[in-house]
């Protein structure tokens, strides 16, 4: 029965990422379902994981899968209705599992009631207030008003009939809201309470680093070379901008009304200074720090991303929060070198992290070890294949559906057509098929969960790093007892005094750690 006392449960939480078109399919029509999710909170209990985090499920045409909203206090029919999601809610806790779900504040879908209003009334018109509407440069206006370029590829305007140019940072069905406008703000408080009333636990803010722009809205003036070169978004003038930080006060000062609610923001912001603002006392009360998933298989870049992590949060009071995967990125198994290496990789790399003090997220079919699929282009949906003029594949590889038992074409996830075809391979990486086996990723991801959730060495809230060989790392939660040690190097190493509680794959005989193996100890 439910377990959901304390109030500030996600300091240590473990959150599964359900990207909700591709878990579990209960109405055959090939695409994920809210009564599918429903139906695999046993396997997800079974896990040991806290809290779920659902992608969007909201109205929308799905120009980029739901991150554009149409109605954001409403369910699409393709995912269910709101009936629905009371029940999964209500079974989740029932089941011990909180549930957080994913707001889009910085565009809405181009279908949204507010932007049809906007185009169909005059320039200088309220409707259009609501967005970054504006005329365009040159004689004619036959020129975007600024150089700003889409996430997605492209420019970052399209012109309606009039003549006038919407922003959209990311597809052109994406528009930016303006948040400058108080009723964009009346919108989204509105939002927050219409899902903490239905008994919400929390929030992933998409592009929490967006939302408010520059005044003007001044040209991008990095040269391509600096573009290039600077990490993620900085000094980029589409994001991080100052006024932005009033958003995340006004979120927070909802939430603090519902206690045991929570908010963690999606914030492409590498310097700790600037990253440590979101997670302020009085904003969000966890970010996303993404340097570990942008980190590759190297102990000493591993231990520079974790170090970085912590010192981004320390200076605030703030919890670090891991992540190695979600629906925007590749797959570890194939970031770290695919195949058997790769999947090795992953496993270490999944315990260095839920040895970790903080909240760790964990993307659906990660605990499988799934690697991205190598999709061919008449499969391909994600919005970025187009709008690049097909030269960038996109993320559809990283979202293939989650194989559950069987044989294709639809492995359980579905008995139609699954929205992304799935490998006729991944009948070896069922969960069916791994539950069985007890060396497998899932079965590593249930014991290490298990570890975390009830051994006493997980207590700490720092680290302390020890010596450790050369591509080797080490080190012990501060005041407790897990100690973690991994090994990128290729050559093995000793391990650190202690009884092994847990390995990634298999110690050598004379109990050393061999290549591309984590242990831990206690
Ligand atoms: C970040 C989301 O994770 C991504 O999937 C989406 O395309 C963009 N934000 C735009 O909403």
């Amino acid at each position: 029965m439910a377990r959901l006392p304390p109030v500030r449960w996600w300091r240590d939480a473990v959150v599964y990422q359900v990207y909700v078109r591709s878990f579990s399919d209960s109405d055959d029509d090939g695409v994920g379902d809210l009564d599918g999710i429903r139906s695999r909170l046993g396997y997800l209990e079974l896990l040991g994981v806290d809290a779920l985090w659902l992608t969007p499920f909201y109205r929308s045409p799905m120009a980029d899968h739901g991150y554009d909203v149409a109605d954001p206090r409403d369910i699409d029919p393709v995912f269910g209705d709101l009936a629905a999601f009371d029940a999964l809610v209500e079974e989740a806790h029932r089941h011990g599992i909180r549930v957080t779900i994913d707001l889009v504040p910085n565009h809405t879908s181009s279908e949204h009631g507010w932007f049809r209003a906007a185009v169909e009334s005059a320039p200088g018109s309220p409707e259009r207030a609501r967005y970054h509407f504006m005329p365009g440069r040159g004689p004619d206006g036959a020129e975007p008003p600024n150089n700003w370029q889409s996430v997605f590829g492209g420019p970052a305007w399209t012109r309606v009939p009039d003549g006038e140019w919407y922003l959209h940072i990311f597809a052109a069905e994406q528009p930016d809201l303006n948040w400058t406008n108080p009723e964009v703000w009346a919108d989204l408080e509105k939002t927050l309470r219409f899902w903490c009333d239905r008994g919400v636990d929390g929030f992933r803010i998409d592009v929490a680093h967006g939302m408010s722009k520059p005044d003007g809205l001044p040209d991008d003036d990095r040269t391509d070379a600096a573009r290039e070169l600077l990490a993620d978004h900085d000094g980029d003038p589409r994001f991080d901008h100052e006024d932005v930080h009033d958003v995340h006060r006004m979120i927070r000062a909802v939430l603090d009304h519902y206690p045991g609610r929570m908010a963690v923001g999606e914030v492409w912001v590498r310097d700790s200074e600037r990253f440590a603002r979101y997670v302020r006392p009085d904003e969000l009360h966890l970010g996303f720090n993404f340097r570990l998933l942008q980190t590759g298989f190297d102990a000493a870049a591993v231990r520079e991303a974790i170090e970085h992590s912590l010192e981004s949060v320390a200076g605030v009071g703030a919890c670090p929060t891991w992540t190695l995967s979600n629906h925007d990125v590749s797959r570890p198994v194939t970031r770290y070198g695919g195949g058997a290496l790769g999947t090795a990789r992953a496993r270490a790399m999944a315990l260095v992290t839920l040895a970790l003090p903080g909240v760790v997220y964990v993307y659906n079919g990660e605990e499988l070890g799934l690697p991205d699929v190598e999709l061919p282009d008449w499969a391909l949906q994600d919005p970025v294949w187009e709008r690049s003029g097909r030269t960038e594949r996109g993320r559809d590889g990283c979202r293939v559906p989650i194989p559950w038992e069987g044989e294709g074409p639809g492995f359980g996830f579905t008995s139609g057509e699954p929205w992304l075809p799935m490998p006729a391979e991944w009948s070896a990486l069922t969960a069916a098929t791994q539950l069985e086996d007890p060396e497998s990723t899932l079965s590593l991801f249930r014991r290490a969960l298990e570890l975390r959730h009830d051994h006493p060495g997980f207590r700490g809230s720092g680290i302390e790093w020890f010596g450790a060989p050369p591509g080797c790392l080490a080190f012990r939660r501060s005041g407790s007892t897990l100690v973690c040690a991994l090994n990128t190097s290729d050559t093995p190493v000793p391990l650190p005094p202690g009884d092994v509680l847990l390995t990634s794959g298999p110690l050598l005989d004379d109990g050393r750690l061999p290549p591309d193996t984590a242990a831990w100890l206690a």
